[in-house]
């Protein structure tokens, strides 16, 4: 069993939900933990899981994440099965600002984009898209939530 995690994280956040779902992984079978900037097109060979993630910014997810999908020939990801995880601010801080709240309910957050675009490239989504909360722009993330990816990932 082979496995990708492929992230992009501007803080680090983002990056340790990455280690974190790769460590889960590994307890059954090979997994790479990879930046998207540093896929090549080889690497995508023989996989049987790929769990992409990005932060959430601006109502999506990174453009390195997207752009990275993007380079994915079309079928590319016929039989693997896939999941797409952000990070991403509480519902509680983002109520605090004035604007966030509406568009957040109209456009969401990076990881439905993600899986979506996975979908489109032929994978088989086995998770729906999920969200792990950071305290701040810069983190921390919140207590437990290495631990809930963890157990996100293990029910694939
Ligand atoms: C430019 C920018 C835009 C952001 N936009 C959103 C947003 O629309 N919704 C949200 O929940 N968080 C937003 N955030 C917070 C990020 O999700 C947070 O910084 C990220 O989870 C941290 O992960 P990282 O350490 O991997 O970069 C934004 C952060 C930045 C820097």
């Amino acid at each position: 069993m082979k496995s990708i995690v492929v992230y992009d994280s501007q803080f680090g956040n983002t990056k340790l939900i990455a280690e974190a779902i790769g460590r889960a992984l590994g307890l059954s079978g090979r997994v790479f933990v990879m930046h998207a900037s540093d896929v090549q097109p080889g690497d995508l060979m023989g996989i049987n899981r790929l769990i992409v993630g990005s932060p959430t910014q601006q109502l999506s997810a990174a453009p390195a994440v997207l752009n990275w999908i993007k380079t994915i020939p079309r079928d590319g990801l016929r039989g693997v099965r896939a999941a797409a995880f952000d990070t991403r601010f509480t519902e509680e801080k983002i109520s605090r600002t004035k604007v966030l709240p509406f568009f957040m309910r109209i456009f969401g957050y990076g990881a439905k984009p993600i899986s979506d675009r996975l979908e489109k490239k032929g994978a088989e989504i086995i998770l729906p898209p999920e969200g792990f909360y950071v305290a701040d722009t810069e983190g921390p993330l919140l207590e437990w939530e290495l631990e809930r990816a963890a157990e996100w990932i293990r029910k694939m």
